[in-house]
């Protein structure tokens, strides 16, 4: 071999050595920035584990505070709120009545025609609207002006098919969505915002004044007969079909539940004892706390940028305003800690809400060979390319780690109210609790509502767990609303 031909040849070879020492190298490196990502999904697992024992303990948790919250008002951060619906719908409600369902960021306006025992809901018309992001955070104002503006061309439009008679004013049922102390069944002032409203000007004053005030303002002539919260329309709304309906829960954008108390167990409660010895009560169940609830860095740091830090900590951790927000947040540490997305964190992923929970659902209920619905989302939400199937599963194992925490959490809350009505226990006269349920989360994430459900059947037993039966209520809180409205309507006598 001549000296050139040795000289390349120990070039190449060092080339060579170079080359597979870089390799080596990478390999070391990507496999260790693996090791710390499963580390780290590992841990957030952990964190978020959610063992029936536990759950138990946040049912009894819930049930200690429902005691203190229906004892004294400000007793518990449960609000336990008076619904001053002490009759839930029976059938009778006959005539046509409306409703208008404000909870998050659409909002319904119907028209409901209610037929009484023989004919039930004769006939519904809807009309959806979305409310624009700058009304979330304006005035109360240009907020009920803007639902009100919606609810005149409703009934202007209507207005060509349907004459109200001479003399009667139009009656409304209004669903409104957030916590508010009634004072009475149609008023009650709001008490905070919650689900990324924030409307100062609007706490603390009276709700049925301030949309009676824009109706005027907009040559509505309505009269509100009844406040009620999503849960009590969902809940009347479930009874009218159901004698058996007794709670209702709702999975949307927020959570909450309401049940029938027995009034006696009301201590707060001074008004006159109800013919029927039973309310209705608004728990806003978002707003519980325990020690027992297992909170990771990512809810904290969700919580405390959030509009209202310190609140709703239930709520941030099981609804769908919330779920995929705290999948973003442990991506985001994934890609800055073990560049899982390659070297740069991409850009989109640090920006909060950007991963909505229906995004998170499609993803998770992804059954492609090769998850193929996880790459358009990464690729369409978040610019993120290239990701291989390895870690496309990581993403859907983070959307079931965050889903499932909040199914059980949920399942345990549901399990907590029915211990407190003594409705974990089977009777003997074979009596069935129906859980009315309504809400986006509920109704579309499959496997949120599987793992719900199941829960609550492992944490009754097999016995009791045959009682209790889940029921979706689709718009039932606005039906419900409307039911009420007739129930409470000025022009009851008359139909005597
Ligand atoms: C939030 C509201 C509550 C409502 C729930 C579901 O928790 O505070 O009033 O019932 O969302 O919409």
């Amino acid at each position: 071999m001549g000296k050139v031909a040795v000289g390349v040849a120990v070039i190449g070879t060092a080339a060579v050595v170079a080359a597979a020492a870089l390799l080596v190298r990478q390999r070391m490196k990507s496999s260790g920035r693996w090791a710390c990502a499963r580390a780290l999904v590992k841990e957030f697992e952990e964190k978020c584990g959610t063992p029936d024992a536990r759950l138990k303990q946040i049912a009894d948790a819930l049930t200690v505070e429902m005691h203190a919250g229906l004892a004294s008002e400000g007793g518990s951060k449960l609000k336990m709120l008076i619904s001053y619906v002490d009759n839930l719908p029976t059938g009778d409600e006959e005539g046509i009545f409306y409703a208008l369902d404000l909870g998050g960021t659409n909002f319904r306006v119907l028209r409901v025609e209610l037929g009484g025992r023989e004919r039930g809901v004769v006939h519904q018309e809807f009309a959806e609207a979305s409310i624009p992001p700058a009304l979330m955070s304006g005035s109360s104002d240009a907020l009920f002006d803007y639902i009100a503006e919606k609810l005149a061309a409703f009934v202007a439009d209507e207005e060509r098919i349907y004459e109200q008679p001479a003399g009667k004013e139009r009656e409304l049922g209004f669903t409104f969505s957030f916590p508010v102390m009634q004072n009475s069944i149609n008023s009650g002032t709001l008490i905070r915002w919650t689900k990324g409203f924030s409307i100062d000007d609007a706490v603390g004053q009276d709700v049925v004044v301030e949309i009676t005030k824009a109706l005027k303002r907009k040559g509505v002539d309505m009269r509100v007969a009844a406040l009620v919260n999503d849960t009590i329309g969902t809940l009347a709304g479930g009874r009218h079909s159901n004698p058996d309906v007794s709670v209702a829960v709702i999975l949307g954008t927020g959570s909450n539940a309401a049940y029938v108390e027995r009034a006696q167990a009301i201590p707060k409660w001074h008004g006159p004892l109800p013919k029927s010895g039973e309310m209705a009560i608004n728990m806003e169940w978002g707003n519980f706390r325990s020690s027992h609830l297992p909170l990771t860095e990512y809810d904290s740091a969700m919580d405390a940028e959030s509009l209202n830090p310190g609140e709703q900590i239930f709520e941030k951790l099981i609804s769908g305003m919330y779920l995929g927000e705290v999948l973003r947040r442990v991506l985001l540490r994934l890609a800055e800690e073990t560049c899982f997305f390659g070297d740069e964190v991409p850009a989109k992923l640090k920006s909060p809400f950007i991963l909505r929970t229906p995004e998170m659902s499609a993803m998770h209920h992804d059954t492609s060979a090769d998850l193929k619905v996880v790459d358009d989302k990464l690729r369409s939400i978040l610019e993120i390319s290239h990701t291989s199937l390895k870690k496309r599963r990581v993403v859907v194992e983070l959307c079931d780690i965050t889903a499932s925490r909040g199914a059980r959490l949920a399942a345990a809350g549901i399990f907590g109210v029915l211990k407190k009505t003594g409705k974990d226990v089977v009777k003997d006269n074979g009596e069935k609790t129906i859980i009315a349920m309504d809400g986006g989360l509920f109704e579309h994430y499959t496997e949120y509502r599987k793992c719900l459900e199941k829960t609550v059947f492992e944490l009754l037993g097999d016995t009791t767990g045959s009682s209790v039966v889940f029921q979706h209520y689709n718009d039932g809180s606005g039906i419900g609303a409307a039911l009420l409205a007739a129930s409470h309507s000025l022009y009851l006598e008359e139909k005597l």
